[in-house]
């Protein structure tokens, strides 16, 4: 069943379009993510699920229940959504236990029931112990956790996480984002991640919504995102994407012929006859010895770092005027200005109209 439903919505602010004929389903329990550079519309998106937006257009459902469009609008606290911010928004003067139950105030629930929820909600984040503190006695990923504590003592069927954690540093973070990763999957509550770190949306997300300039640019699992982006922006927005400009001479079914340089390729993907794009990651990439066979990319080392265990080496393909970049991985340091010999092991092609 499908939990949220946004069916061609848009939302207008004077002057600027945030979200431009937006359509996309969440399916009961998944882990949902919005990822997107600044200002692309993701916390617009996040506020008009919550109700705290109206769309000017189009068709927003929660459950099986229309909750905005066409002149109905359900409020907020009707809508069964629990949220949590980048910043915690904790009551200092409470306790934990306090700021987890204040939420829990005016909903009919007995003291006893109060009592269970609270339990079970630090529980769950993993700070029983902390219960009796106060959020200045926290770490960051602690005050983080209550915060979420707090959503998930409602129990709501929705929880909306707008970037909750940009104020954690790096470290903190990855252990911040397994842990929602666990939670997620003992609450079976549906998560709406908000994030413009690809990483984070990647690493625990079902499925990706990537946003650029107020329009879905594509709706995928991570894998799909990552190996058949739909658009040049999602090439280059996702794993570090290079382009090259190439042109497509045959196309038949799952596979196209390229020609890049002078020398013909076969990647996957499907795209007219004419001009189109190469997209390749480090993983599609070789160095190649002079003697392999085969075809070869020819090009000059112009950037060398050292990542995860290897040298990334960038490399500058193709005749003058119409050079790329494009990285391969190496056991060895690359030497600014040494020539290069390149062999394809993968890519994707993308309809240079595409954009
Ligand atoms: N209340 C508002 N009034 C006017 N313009 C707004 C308002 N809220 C957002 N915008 C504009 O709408 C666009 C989308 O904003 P939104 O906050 O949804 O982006 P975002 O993807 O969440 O960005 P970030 O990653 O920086 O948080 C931006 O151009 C923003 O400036
Ligand atoms: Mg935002």
């Amino acid at each position: 069943m499908a939990n949220i439903r946004f069916d061609d919505v848009s939302k207008r602010y004077p002057g600027k379009i945030a979200v431009d004929r937006v359509s996309f389903e969440v399916p009961n329990g998944t882990f949902f993510a919005l990822l997107g550079p600044s200002g692309c519309g993701k916390t617009t998106i996040l506020r008009l699920i919550a109700g705290l937006e109206r769309p000017d257009a189009g068709e927003i459902a929660i459950g099986k229940k229309p909750v905005a469009g066409h002149g109905r609008f359900v409020g907020p606290e009707h809508r069964g959504l629990g949220m949590v911010f980048q910043s915690y928004a904790l009551w200092p003067h409470m306790t934990v236990a306090a700021n987890v139950d204040f939420g829990l105030a005016g909903r009919g629930l007995s003291r006893a029931e109060r009592r269970n929820r609270v339990r079970e909600a630090l529980d769950l984040v993993g700070l029983s112990a902390e219960g009796a503190r106060r959020p200045h006695q926290l770490s960051g990923g602690q005050r983080q956790r209550v915060a979420l504590a707090r959503s998930l003592a409602v129990r709501p069927g929705i929880i909306l996480l707008d970037e909750p954690l940009a104020n954690l540093d790096a470290h903190l973070r990855q252990t911040m984002l397994a842990e929602f990763g666990r939670i997620h999957a003992q609450a079976r509550t549906t998560f709406v991640f908000v994030t413009h770190d690809q990483n984070e949306a990647m690493a625990l997300a079902d499925q990706v919504a990537v946003m650029d300039h107020g329009r879905l640019q594509q709706l995928a699992p991570p894998e799909e995102l990552f190996s058949r982006p739909a658009s040049p922006m999602v090439a280059r927005f996702v794993g570090q994407g290079r382009l090259l400009a190439a042109d497509v001479v045959a196309s038949a079914g799952r596979t196209t012929r390229i020609r890049l340089d002078d020398t013909e390729f076969q990647v996957e993907g499907a795209a007219p006859i004419g001009p189109g794009w190469l997209c390749l990651r480090a993983r599609d990439v070789e160095l190649a010895g002079d003697g392999a066979a085969g075809e070869r990319l020819n090009g000059r080392v112009v950037a060398s770092r050292f990542e995860g265990g290897d040298h990334r080496l960038t490399v500058e393909v193709g005749a003058a005027g119409a050079t790329g970049l494009v990285d391969v991985l190496s056991p060895q340091r690359g030497r600014i200005g040494e020539a290069v010999r390149l062999a394809l092991r993968g890519g994707w092609v993308l309809a240079r109209e595409a954009t």
